[in-house]
Parts: structure tokens; sequence; C-alpha cells
């Protein structure tokens, strides 16, 4: 197997040591390989640098660590690129959690009015990152971690002839945790998914070819979700137990709505949305990977994430690497694969995934119960999706009124505005030049 070099776009990110650690237990099959991290935050790229040198060393793996703040370099002859960026950062991210909730609206990171707000900042940073890439590593596979992934997906594939997957390990997630609850065991299992990213449905549970997901909804179907201390597996075994089919745990935003409205307002008041709440733990994480990246038995013991979401994306590279076919729930280009959607639109669905790329898996139709709120919320993210990639304000306004949560087409137009002024500095597309030459 030929040596490859893998691009970390954002990675001084505290999530790429266990990315890291993924690629070493995977060091055979990936040896001689170079891993690029490259971040614009240098002091914390030189802390995730050592670290992963370190590990890398410790473990004896013939994997070589580069580090850069040059975009460029980074890209050059890559064969596979994480971008993982956030663009504003968690200060960014705050933003758009409490500004909508002002208007009576849940802010989260990638649903809703702060979904579509993060999509208007990360997708100019995709399409500058994807000239960069057509001109010097134009057969790299795009493995995009750049949330909200859907809709940077999208907008790739929409304006660039690039190879994109785009990734989240939230379709699975739960079920792992409802089994995991019950004691069922899922070794071996593969799942059938149907929707979008952070909108979707397992649909289906094979083992030895066999759907167990009825066995599982058996199972589980009477017990008081309320006993469940765990609040998003409880909301899940709720909506699993109404419709035999296993939800993204996303979909609560949407089946609890005024609840998870209120649990955002309390936190928010309480000073502790969530990216709050991660800003406060970071500085201890990077002071736990200074000391490890320095230790003589280094061991994280401390991680940003669960260990799925790293896993995912190595996994994905080492079957591609290896040729290893593997099933993988990804985001792409519909092409058929869900029959209530356009060729072009991308979906979240299984693939099989090997050396020559990825095949869909065809899925059919949506579950009638849910189809309409999925093909909404769509509907709405590839208005976002278009009018981010050519800085329309009007159709910016539509995708925001045309989203399920928002309440009205007022409100919709008051948080736009709010967040198109707060994120000004990262909406380039937005600014429209006027009189001599200023820009608004
Ligand atoms: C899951 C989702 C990601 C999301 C993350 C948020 O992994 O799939 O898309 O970014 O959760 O986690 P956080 O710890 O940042 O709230
Ligand atoms: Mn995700």
């Amino acid at each position: 197997m030929a040596a490859k070099k893998i691009a970390i776009i954002g990675g001084a990110s505290a999530y790429t040591p266990d990315i890291i650690l993924g690629l070493i237990r995977h060091s055979r099959e990936l040896a001689g390989s170079e891993i690029a991290l490259m971040d614009i935050d240098q002091e914390h790229l030189e802390v995730i640098a050592a670290l992963s040198r370190r590990l890398a060393e410790h473990a004896g793996a013939d994997l070589r660590i580069s580090h850069t703040t040059d975009r460029r370099r980074a890209v050059d002859q890559a064969d596979f690129l994480l971008p993982q960026y956030r663009v504003g950062g968690l200060q960014g991210r705050f933003l758009d959690e409490s500004i909508p909730l002002k208007y009576g609206v849940v802010g989260q990171e990638t649903m809703g009015p702060g979904g579509l707000s993060f999509a208007m900042r990360s997708i100019p940073v995709a399409l500058e990152l994807a000239k960069d890439v057509q001109e010097l590593a134009p057969n790299t596979w795009w493995l995009n971690y750049a949330n909200p992934t859907s809709m940077v997906t999208q907008a790739l594939t929409w304006s660039t002839d690039l190879k994109v997957i785009g990734l989240c390990d939230a379709p699975v997630g739960m079920v792992y945790e409802i089994a995991r609850i019950f004691r069922y065991p899922l070794e071996g299992v593969t799942f059938d998914y149907k929707g979008i990213n952070h909108c979707g449905w397992i649909t289906a549970m094979y083992r030895d070819g066999r759907n167990v997901l009825p066995r599982l909804h058996r199972l589980v179907r009477w017990v008081p979700a309320g006993l469940i201390p765990d609040e998003r597996a409880g909301h899940v075994l709720r909506l699993f137990q109404r419709h035999g089919v296993v939800p993204n745990y996303y979909l609560a935003y949407h089946y609890f709505r005024q609840e998870m409205f209120q649990h955002a307002r309390y936190d928010a008041e309480r000073g502790g949305t969530r990216s709050q709440v991660i800003m406060k733990g970071l500085p201890d994480l990077y002071e736990h990977y200074r000391q490890v990246a320095n230790a003589a038995e280094p061991r994280l013991t401390k991680h940003r994430g669960h260990a799925s979401h790293a896993d995912l994306a190595v996994e994905v590279i080492v079957a591609m690497v290896t040729g290893r076919r593997q099933r993988f729930i990804v985001n792409v280009p519909n092409q058929g694969a869900l029959e209530d959607f356009a060729p072009d639109q991308v979906v979240e669905v299984p693939a099989w995934v090997d050396g020559s790329g990825y095949e869909r898996i065809p899925m059919g139709r949506l579950p009638e119960f849910g189809a309409d709120l999925i093909r909404r919320v769509k509907h709405s993210e590839d208005l976002i999706s278009r009018a981010s990639i050519e800085g329309d304000r009007d159709l910016a306004l539509e995708a925001f009124r045309a989203h399920p949560l928002t309440p009205s087409r007022d409100v919709a137009e008051k948080i736009l505005d709010e967040l198109l002024a707060a994120h000004r500095d990262h909406l380039p597309q937005f600014r429209r030049p006027t009189q001599a030459g200023q820009t608004t």
C-alpha cells in the first residue's frame, strides 16, 4: 500500500488527538503516510502537533506528522482532506445559540436558524479551500467534518467537481446508547438510515441479513422513557417507542420543540449554553494535551467528543486505502438513493466504501410519518446553501422563513438581521460595495 498524505484543516482542534490515535491504530495499513495539521491558531497547533508526534513515536507508528499555518502547503497533493474548521470559533457558535433564543427560537449549532447562520460562515471558507484543492489536489477525497456538514457538502457538490463525502457520527450514536442501556448486543450489525444530516431515522438494523430492529423495539416498547437518566436518550426512546424506527437525536429539536427551547433558555440564563460549557473546559483540555506531549508514558485520559467521531473518518480512510469494503452512513448527492429527493440533493444514507470510492445503497422512500418535516428542513437548507454561495440576502431570508423551527416571517427576518450583523466579519459574501468603495 502506498503511503498517503492526510491533511487536517482545523488541525489545532481539540478533536484532533482522537483522530491521530485512530490513525495510529491503523498505522500498519497507513505506513509511511504523512499527517499534515493545518490551522490558523499557531499556539494550539504547536500543542497538538507536539502531542501527535509524541503519541506516534511512543506507539512506534510509521507516520510523519507535519504542521503548518499555510493552507496551500497542507493541501498540496493530499490524498485525503479532513476539514473540521469552525469559522468564528466557539464564540461564533455562542452567537448562533443565543440570538435565536431572544426571539423564542432554540439556538443550536447545526439546527434551525443557528445552523443556517453557521452555514453562511462555513460555506464561503469551504469554497475558498476548494479553489486550492482544485489546483493542488484535485483527486483528494474531501471527508467533510466542518459543520453544518449537510449544507457545506451541498454547497461543495453544487459548486465543484471534487470528491466530497460529508461525515457525521450522530445517525447511529443513539442506537448504541439505547442498546447499551438495555444490554442489547450490537456487534456486527449494519444500519439503514433515511434522511439528511441531523434529521433522519434508522429504519432497519441487520444481523446476518435479518432486520432485528423490530426485536429491539419489542424489548423497549413499554419501558417508561422517564426512567432513562440521559435526557437525549429519553427523547430518542420515546420516538422509537412511538414509531418503531430510531431517530437521529437532533430530531428532538422538532418533536420536543417547546421543551428543548425551555432547556436552552434555562441553560443560557445560567451562563451555560453548549458553547460556553465547552469554552470553559478547553483550557484544561489543552493543558492535558501539553502534559501528555511531554510525558514519558503518553496516555490521553481527557477527550473532546466521543471516540466514534474520530473513528468514523479514520475507518473511511482505511477502507479506501486498503480496499476492504465497509458500510458507512454518508452525506452525498442523492442520485436516486432516496426517492423523495432530486439527484443533486445531498442526503444522508448508507453506502459501501472501498478502494474505488463509495456506492450508495438504495433506501426507497422516507418514512411516511416523518417525510414532510425532513423535506421542509432540506428545502430551507438548500436555500441557505445557495444564498451562501451567491451572497444573496433575500434567498437567506427565504431559508430562514422556510425553516420549520421559525415561527413567523417577521421573526425569521429579525433573527436573520441580528445574526448577519453579529457575524459581519465572517460573511464576506453579504458585504455589498457602496459609494466611495466602502463595504457595508
Ligand atoms: C455530534 C454531532 C456533531 C456536533 C457535535 C456537537 O458529534 O454529530 O455534528 O458538532 O455532536 O458536540 P459538542 O460537544 O460540540 O456540543
Ligand atoms: Mn454531526
